[in-house]
């Protein structure tokens, strides 16, 4: 079968997660990513938080699938003449560098324009122009920069970061988005552009709704679906919601059956409003459905907190997943609180090409995510990602350059 992005071929010069998360989709799309390491040491989170000794760590396998390696000091004259080929040979350039790494190199957006005007140059910055576009950026700095810290967590408690990675992993989805539009504007204009996901801007987008909220906080003086509704005053910031539901359907997490032992063992409950009343007699509380304190979504928002409770009384007696059967058959929107152990175990996630098993040549089998968008003409197959500069040979030999001076370049420590 063919696959999207058959024929593209991606200088990939990433490293840590952002940058890794956007070229290892573009390689399940199908390009051909080659990621140009240094010689040695190559991508740094090949050695952190490694489980194998020896072994390619999983933070690094686990990002950089279906991609080749090779090695090059790009820093050496004989090696930006070797970057200079990749340039004119590839369709885009990907890079997570910190801010003036690639113009330092000597590789800027006019030089490599020059190369090859076609080219694509796609990079994640920490942040867009601007007081801190200098400045190097890890996923958290993002998540406090970008809204997200700000507004996730406990009212009486200090601002979070999230497990999700929205910086990095989210920035790097953004970046892939950005790069495949240019290449179809490519198809018109001939010409290759840069683009830029700043991962600032990218958690922003993720956090849309809580712009949203500031506005209607500044407007309103007042958010009636959030738990601190009535009770707290609110300020002119937006506050921490909780577990409060983002949208319009008031929802919490209620504990389930086992909670005192299993840290799990909860579920998410949406009181949407057209299933107010099958929700009403689930929980065996009838009288609510015709009760004026109860019957329409404004009556409830000052009593959420109550609400919620009553629900809870009824979800502690089963368990998050008998309550969802219960609940899916009325149409009640609710989530179990899955622990990555079930989300590992869970068949329908390895039926899907969600979760997938891979084999490593020096780490043995490990799981990891698969491509989470399905393509009906595209299929993802999953392969192990690269040794440190496994492909070095068979991409030079590819670029052009002969054996003997393949091997100069080893003896001289380029590659
Ligand atoms: N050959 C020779 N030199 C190379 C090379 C190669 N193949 N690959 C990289 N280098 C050099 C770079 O040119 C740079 O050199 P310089 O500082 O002399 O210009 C140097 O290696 C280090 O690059 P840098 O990006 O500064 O790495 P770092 O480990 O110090 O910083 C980050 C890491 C992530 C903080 C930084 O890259 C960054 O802020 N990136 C943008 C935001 C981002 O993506 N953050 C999320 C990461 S998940």
């Amino acid at each position: 079968m063919s696959k999207a992005l058959d024929g593209v071929k991606i200088l990939d010069f990433t490293h840590v997660q952002s940058g890794p998360t956007c070229t290892q989709l573009l390689a399940w799309f199908g390009a051909d990513v080659i990621k140009v390491e240094r010689a040695g040491e190559g991508d740094a989170t090949r050695g952190q938080l490694r489980d194998v000794p020896d072994a390619d760590s999983l933070y690094f396998t686990m990002l950089n699938h279906n991609k080749r390696s090779i090695t090059l000091d790009t820093k050496n004259p004989k090696g930006k003449e070797v970057l200079e080929t990749l340039v004119k040979q590839c369709d885009v350039l990907v890079e997570n560098f910190a801010p003036g790494a690639l113009d330092r190199m000597g590789f800027t957006w006019e030089r490599i324009n020059e190369l090859n005007p076609r080219m694509i140059v796609a990079s994640v910055k920490g942040f867009g122009p601007g007081p801190y576009e200098d400045c190097k950026v890890y996923e958290n700095v993002a998540q406090c920069a970008g809204g997200s810290a700000s507004t996730t967590g406990f009212d009486d408690g200090p601002p979070m970061v999230t497990g999700a990675q929205i910086g990095d992993s989210g920035t790097g989805l953004h970046l892939a988005l950005g790069i495949v539009a240019a290449l179809y504007q490519r198809n018109t204009t001939g010409r290759g552009q840069k683009v830029l996901a700043a991962m600032q801007d990218s958690v922003l987008n993720l956090c849309r709704v809580k712009l949203r909220d500031q506005q209607r906080l500044d407007r309103t003086g007042v958010m009636k679906e959030y738990p601190q509704f009535p009770d707290t005053p609110f300020t002119g910031t937006v506050p921490r919601a909780g577990n409060a539901s983002g949208g319009g359907q008031p929802g919490s997490i209620l504990k389930c059956k086992g909670w005192e032992t299993d840290a799990n063992a909860y579920i998410y409950f949406i009181t949407q409003a057209p299933v107010w009343g099958a929700i009403c007699k689930v929980i065996g509380r009838e009288g609510w459905i015709t009760d004026k304190d109860y019957a329409t979504p404004a009556a409830r928002l000052p009593r959420l907190k109550s609400i919620f409770a009553t629900i809870e009384e009824w979800t502690m007696t089963k368990t998050k997943f008998e309550a969802m059967d219960i609940l899916n058959k009325f149409d009640i929107p609710c989530g179990p609180i899955l622990s990555m152990k079930e989300i590992a175990e869970e068949p329908a996630l390895r039926a899907t090409g969600t979760v997938v098993e891979v084999d490593h040549p020096t780490r043995g089998k490990y799981l990891t995510v698969g491509n989470p968008i399905k393509m009906s003409d595209s299929a993802t197959e999953v392969t192990r990602s690269p040794l440190l500069g496994e492909h070095t040979e068979e991409v030079l030999a590819q670029l052009g350059y002969d054996a003997d001076y393949i091997a100069t370049l080893r003896a001289e420590k380029v590659i």
